[in-house]
């Protein structure tokens, strides 16, 4: 759903309060937090979507990857997972579902994290995800709304991924860029998650369908603070700027640039290409961190040193434009 829909059709419940509850309903968060000892809490999380690449195995390790990835952009190790499947029995191979299923598990297995069981439904379209639930010290909650004045944003995947998902069901993403997108959207962000815990930080979330700046968006929000992005530092896809120009967006990207024009400001310099990639919805995308200033270099290096090689320091917190972002 479009960013601002779900808060109406969640406006009616009741928020519920325990002291056990870390991270609840209250917060734009990845992940649920509920702590069941005083050095032990559980990190909940369930995501699932329709294929964006036409590679059934492909698809499986993505949605995996991206499922996965709510619990590491909290700081959080995944231990189980469950299937959560939506299958058109009367108008698709079981073959398909197996090889959507293999990927999946592929990619558990790769994150260490135990299949634990699932769910099946006979749907229309064909829907893949997990529910996963992983473990954190109550104390090492890496939140979206912890940055501070002075800290540098890391981010470390590179952008794009939905507008050359578009290009590919229009037929006209060359084999390159499919390749390039699916290599990222199956990296697990296990790594800079450990690395960023490694470090220190003050806030993580990983970049999905809001796009870059619908994300930087929500770990601002309610805060006494705001961000500055330089566009020219951020990693994107090598076709993304030739597939955007070509008018490859997707209506997600338009919905989110609507959402929140009011917060956004963008330098007159920089290109539409670029501006449109910014609000780019992404699947299985990075990780964005807000680390304190004097660290933004170990990380950097060390996400380096450890295969994250597309991590890049793409801007920075300030207090003089609070809930703003501006973009130069
Ligand atoms: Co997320
Ligand atoms: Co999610």
């Amino acid at each position: 759903m479009g960013p601002g829909d779900l808060a109406k059709a969640l406006a009616g419940l009741p928020l519920q309060s325990h002291p056990n509850l870390i991270v609840g309903m209250e917060s734009a968060e990845d992940a649920g937090v509920y702590k069941l000892t005083d050095d032990l809490a559980i990190v909940q999380t369930v995501d699932f979507f329709t294929p964006i690449v036409d590679d059934p195995y492909d698809f499986g390790r993505i949605a995996a990857a991206n499922s996965l990835s709510d619990v590491y952009a909290m700081g959080g190790s995944p231990l189980t997972a469950l299937n959560v499947v939506c299958f058109p029995q009367d108008k698709m191979e079981i073959s398909i579902l197996q090889e959507v299923l293999r990927g999946g598990m592929d990619k558990m297995q790769e994150a260490g994290v135990i299949l634990v069981g699932g769910h099946s439904v006979e749907d229309p379209e064909l829907k893949y995800g997990l529910s996963v639930t992983g473990t954190i010290h109550p104390d090492k909650v890496v939140r979206n709304n912890g940055a501070r004045a002075g800290d540098r944003l890391i981010l470390t995947k590179p952008l794009g991924t939905g507008i050359i998902s578009t290009a590919i069901k229009g037929g006209t993403a060359g084999e390159e860029a499919v390749s390039e997108i699916v290599k990222s959207m199956t990296a697990l962000n296990r790594t800079a998650s450990e690395m960023m815990q490694e470090v220190g930080v003050h806030a993580c979330t990983d970049i999905t369908g809001f796009g870059l700046l619908g994300h930087v968006a929500e770990m601002i929000e309610g805060t006494e603070v705001g961000m500055e992005i330089d566009s020219a530092a951020v990693p994107i896809f090598t076709d993304a700027k030739g597939l955007a120009e070509m008018g490859m967006i997707p209506g997600g990207l338009h919905r989110n640039r609507e959402f929140r024009k009011d917060m956004v400001e963008i330098s007159r310099g920089v290109p539409q290409y670029l501006q449109d990639i910014l609000f780019d919805p992404q699947t299985s995308g990075g990780l964005l961190i807000a680390v304190p200033h004097e660290k933004a270099w170990i990380l950097l290096e060390k996400l380096h040193s450890e295969g994250v090689a597309e991590a890049a320091i793409i801007g920075g917190v300030v207090a003089e434009i609070k809930g703003k972002i501006r973009v130069k």
